[in-house]
């Protein structure tokens, strides 16, 4: 990778642990909204923001986007697909910026070199929510999570390996980036409603972007 965006941005501020291998770092991107916008905007042109239905037949609140490997959730269940199967035609690469993003968070968080070959983009509206889930759709578990949060803040949820587990609350701000993996890699996680707000940048939503390696 020879992006050297992130090489002159301060040491993040503040890094909160919140397991083996599962770290916030609070602030991380701070200062590249405005590219990560414009790299998710680029997306959404392509792969407009769909509801998609849970194999449960619930309908979500969350509006998606992807770019990599897409995203299919319905009554067959979930799963990662290369192709728009209706056009036939790849999902968009992953915008460089995200790669290179990806790639340095997870090394700061202490995981490998990361080379994300899946973007999910998470639109959250005031009131939409996301339970508590485990991501375990992905081929490749040895691989984190590294999770972007844009726009308004959010308190995200990050348990244990069992539903049940005792799941600690975590505001997330604009700018932070978690990563999960190692022995956090199948925590169930989630995000709480999102309240009313307006972002200067993002207006009133909250972007989530998450870089997986799943085929
Ligand atoms: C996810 O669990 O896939 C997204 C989490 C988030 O929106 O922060
Ligand atoms: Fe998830």
């Amino acid at each position: 990778m020879t992006i050297d965006l992130f090489e002159d941005s301060p040491p993040p501020p503040w890094r909160e642990q919140l397991g083996p291998g599962a770290v916030v770092m609070h602030g991380f991107v701070r200062d590249h909204g405005p590219e990560l916008l414009a790299a998710v905007n680029g997306v959404i042109a392509q792969v407009p923001w769909r509801h998609l239905t849970t194999p449960g037949g619930f309908v979500m609140s969350v509006a998606m986007s992807w770019c990599g490997n897409g995203w299919t959730s319905d009554h067959r269940g979930y799963r990662y697909s290369e192709r728009d199967s209706r056009s036939g035609q790849r999902w968009p690469p992953i915008p460089d910026i995200l790669l290179a993003l990806a790639d340095e968070a997870s090394r700061q968080a202490g995981f490998a070199p990361f080379i994300p070959d899946s973007c999910l983009i998470n639109r959250y509206d005031p009131g939409s929510k996301l339970s508590l889930h485990q991501d375990k759709d992905e081929r490749d578990f040895d691989a984190p999570i590294v999770s972007v949060s844009l726009g308004l803040p959010a308190v995200f949820q990050f348990g244990g390996l069992r539903r049940g587990d005792p799941a600690r609350r975590v505001p997330l701000a604009h700018g932070d980036v978690v990563v999960w993996g190692g022995p956090s890699r199948l925590c169930f996680h989630g995000i709480m409603p999102v309240k009313e707000g307006y972002h200067s940048l993002v207006g009133p939503h909250r972007i989530n972007i998450t870089l997986r390696k799943a085929l």
